[in-house]
């Protein structure tokens, strides 16, 4: 069920007897030569459609901008600034347990947004403590790229060509649902040096085709399907386990 889709009575008959919700939150960032920009926002939505197709759960909007600073020196990559997605994030959560929503999925699919989401739980967390009202709001981080299933599989298909950025597991998992859209573009080198993550220009001059630590042309739509449902195994059950407390 997806909240873009569905109409006020139905998303306060959906609150009669759920209080949970899945937000999937990515970016909107270059993602090498072979890689979709929208590739971090499209993984979660992906993975979402996947969780809705077995289970009643709302699906929220993708907040599909988020902090990618590190790459703006690539044309096409939008960033939040951390303090912007740490309020982007609580004003979602604060709309939406206003109306009675108290469990908050973040099916997240970027590396970048991760420190900037925990510190929105933190402001959301402080809030409370501060007005000294206990809270009736739940949070959750899941970060698909990381789940039991997801991490087994992509070792085993990619092994170490998985690297960091640009990874054959989130460009397959987009090609599985857009297979149209594979890129016929040779790499070189076939895999991307590694390194930290300081500001745009740093990342640029480390990292010139955008990838880092990846063999992005290992990515098919073939292996997106298998991790697809892996993603999808994973992010139930660490619903289910959020859900019932
Ligand atoms: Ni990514």
């Amino acid at each position: 069920m997806k909240l873009q889709l569905s109409t006020w009575p139905e998303v306060e008959e959906y609150l009669a007897h759920s209080r949970a919700i899945v937000i999937p939150i990515g970016s909107t960032e270059q993602h090498g030569p072979t890689g979709m920009i929208g590739t971090d926002a499209l993984c979660p939505e992906i993975v979402a459609d996947g969780m809705a197709e077995k289970t009643r759960i709302l699906i929220g909007p993708s907040l599909s901008i988020g902090m990618a600073q590190h790459h703006l020196a690539f044309p096409g990559s939008i960033s939040l600034k951390p303090s912007t997605l740490v309020r982007v994030i609580g004003d979602v959560v604060e709309s939406l347990s206003s109306q009675g929503f108290t469990h908050f999925f973040f099916l997240n699919g970027h590396g970048g947004n991760i420190a900037s989401v925990q510190a929105a739980f933190s402001e959301l967390w402080a809030a409370s403590s501060f007005r000294a009202q206990a809270s009736t709001v739940r949070l959750r981080l899941h970060n698909w790229f990381q789940g039991e299933r997801v991490v087994r599989l992509s070792r085993q298909l990619f092994g170490d060509g998985e690297g960091s950025h640009a990874t054959p597991s989130e460009i397959s998992l987009v090609l599985s649902a857009y297979p149209e859209a594979a890129r016929d573009v040779v790499l070189d080198p076939e895999q991307a040096s590694t390194g930290p993550i300081r500001d745009a220009a740093d990342f640029r001059r480390l990292h010139p085709d955008g990838r880092m630590g990846a063999r992005s042309g290992l990515a098919t739509a073939d292996h997106g399907r298998r991790l697809r449902e892996a993603a999808v195994a994973d992010a139930l059950d660490a619903l289910e386990k959020f859900v019932s407390g």
